[in-house]
């Protein structure tokens, strides 16, 4: 009988190694430590022994019973746990998953680029190697011109490809006034976006890479009403309906008159604050009616077609649009900055 309730120890705990469900584990103790079960049945065969082997035996089946009876509970206490950790709770905030998105300098662009597509304006773009030619001279920017110093240039030490003029990193995107006017004759409107670059030494204000919108409309009977009209509905568009416009007299040489456009400050509208410097108002695009010069340049007869021209700085607009404190955060690939966005 002793090797009964060997044989019976090891099936069961191998058994109880294989379980992996409550209920079947349920069963199996049923089926061994029942009223009915395996065990029990040995049990009740110890009335047939002798005293001394029902001693014997009988302690040692029920210890048996015991030690079982201890390896099920911790078998069913195994399980539970394993379930606790199973368990999913849906109520808790999910993990979220980490995607791409637009750049702040990128979301200004677009928005400008479909306000201007929905007056009509094509988009367009040049190169951020120009030369000279384009970036100065055909813009009534000659040689020694002291508006040339307005802006810090990057001469590269090569020319263009018929080698009469220097080749620059662009200074500003106006050059592409001139490049479409050549390619698409007039009347046009087109905007555009891109890259610029100056010699300057960088601080919060200051950026080696800044980026511009540049547009231009040519017409017969375009007037400088035309120009403001125009800017008001895109400044409104973008800052909201009771933005205000005003312009005042700025010198370009690729315009005359020349205009710098100001809104009253989207952020205290106009009563003076931090970012408009408590003036009210800020200075967000170079306008004016292009030069007969530029016209010129352009294949354009200016007896016959006017136009204007304007330049929004996108880097100054992002940046108080966002409330953005230091320019060079925009290209200084700061993922803690970015994520911002
Ligand atoms: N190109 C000028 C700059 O970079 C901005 C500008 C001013 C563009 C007046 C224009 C304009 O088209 O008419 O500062």
């Amino acid at each position: 009988m002793k090797d009964q309730l060997e044989k019976l120890k090891k099936e069961v705990l191998q058994k109880l190694n294989a379980v992996k469900d409550i209920k079947v584990l349920r069963d199996l103790e049923i089926q061994i430590l029942g009223r009915k079960g395996e065990l029990t049945t040995v049990l009740r065969q110890l009335s047939d022994l002798s005293i001394e082997q029902r001693k014997n035996i009988g302690s040692a089946a029920n210890d048996l019973k015991m030690e079982l009876a201890e390896k099920f509970r911790q078998a069913a206490e195994k399980l539970d746990s394993e379930k606790k950790n199973d368990f999913v709770d849906l109520t808790l905030p999910g993990v979220g998953i980490k995607c791409g998105h637009l750049h702040p300098l990128t979301m200004i662009q677009n928005e400008l680029e479909d306000i201007f597509s929905s007056l009509g304006f094509m988009i367009l773009e040049g190169p951020e190697l120009e030369s000279d030619y384009f970036n100065f001279e055909a813009l009534n920017i000659t040689k020694h011109h002291p508006a040339r110093d307005m802006q810090d240039t990057f001469y590269v030490n090569q020319k263009n490809k018929a080698g009469e003029y220097d080749l620059v990193m662009r200074t500003h995107t106006s050059p592409v006034q001139v490049r479409a006017m050549q390619k698409y004759g007039a009347p046009l409107r087109c905007v555009v976006p891109g890259r610029c670059f100056r010699s300057e030494a960088t601080d919060v204000r200051h950026e080696h890479t800044l980026n511009q919108i540049e547009g231009l409309m040519i017409d017969k009977d375009i007037s400088w009403a035309d120009m403001k009209g125009v800017m008001e509905v895109v400044v409104q568009r973008l800052f909201g309906p009771k933005t205000k416009l005003r312009m005042r007299p700025k010198f370009y040489p690729f315009v005359e008159p020349g205009n710098n456009g100001e809104i009253t400050c989207f952020i205290c509208k106009g009563a003076g604050c931090r970012v408009c410097k408590q003036s009210g108002w800020l200075e967000i695009v170079g306008s004016g009616m292009v030069h007969p010069n530029v016209l010129r340049a352009g294949g354009v007869d200016p007896k016959i077609y006017q136009g204007f021209a304007f330049g929004f700085g996108l880097d100054r607009l992002t940046m108080q649009k966002y409330n953005i404190s230091d320019v060079r955060l925009l290209n200084g690939g700061d993922l803690r900055f970015l994520e911002q966005f």
